[in-house]
């Protein structure tokens, strides 16, 4: 599990936890990611998504540790929210490091270990803002956008997201790869103007990491079911 140190990963880790799962809270900060799981009693492994040195070490470690059968990709970005005609190359690349790149990197890095795992499963976590579909719908995100609008980089991103998440179910029927929507939740993301709770957000992420190996490939959803890509 990526990005676990707060908001809707350190939820669902607590979740999984719950359930039973035995889990790795990823955390680039490992003082951050040691608080986080001591409240829920998960393991850290350090991992900076952005970093592929870093994503090579934790995948050395989980192998070390037995294997995995779910990655989770949770770790984001939001971007500062700016005028599109403000946003510059460098701009874009800095979101894309993490929320395209990075999880580029933790599939190149994991891609061996979820090969050997019998019911291999991947959650992206992206964003109805990465939805090409609702972008071009005025009446889609009217709670969102009014508040919160990094849309180009953010969306841009979480767009890429989407495509790389049908391309790897393409390439590689042998695992499930499923892209979620969490919602807009409270969390430092968006200086807790999201209105869903992490709690409801995180079981949107848990559904889809508890799907056995007759679930969905190549699918993006929320809590009202499919989102249009
Ligand atoms: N909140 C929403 O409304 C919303 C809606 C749709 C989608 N999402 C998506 O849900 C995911 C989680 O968002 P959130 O709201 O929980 O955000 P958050 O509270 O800001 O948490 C982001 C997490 O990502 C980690 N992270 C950031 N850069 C990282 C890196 N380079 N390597 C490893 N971890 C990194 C952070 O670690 P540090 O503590 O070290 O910074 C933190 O644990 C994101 O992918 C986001 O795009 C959120």
């Amino acid at each position: 599990m990526t990005g676990a140190t707060r908001g809707i990963g350190r939820e669902v880790v607590a979740q999984l936890v719950a359930a039973g799962h035995e889990v790795l809270l990823g955390a680039r900060d490992r003082a951050a990611g040691d608080r986080a799981a001591a409240a829920i009693g998960a393991e850290v492994v350090e991992l900076d998504v952005t970093d592929d040195a870093s994503v090579a070490r934790a995948a050395q470690m989980v192998r070390r540790r037995g294997g995995l059968d779910v990655l989770v990709n949770n770790a984001g970005v939001p971007g500062h929210a700016c005028d599109a005609t403000e946003i510059d190359a460098a701009t874009i690349r800095a979101v894309f490091e993490t929320n395209v790149f990075g999880v580029v990197r933790t599939m190149h890095a994991f891609a061996g270990l979820l090969r050997a795992s019998a019911q291999p499963v991947v959650v992206n976590v992206s964003s109805g803002l990465g939805s090409i579909a609702a972008a071009v719908d005025p009446d889609a995100h009217v709670d969102t956008v009014p508040v919160w609008v990094p849309a180009l980089h953010y969306g841009a991103s979480k767009a890429a997201l989407n495509m790389l998440t049908v391309q790897y179910a393409r390439a590689c029927p042998w695992m499930r790869i499923n892209a979620v929507d969490p919602g807009f939740t409270a969390t430092d993301f968006n200086d807790h103007r999201g209105t869903r709770s992490v709690a409801d957000a995180a079981r949107v992420v848990v559904d889809l990491a508890t799907i056995g190996f007759d679930g969905p490939t190549a699918t993006f959803t929320g809590d009202h079911g499919t989102v249009p890509w």
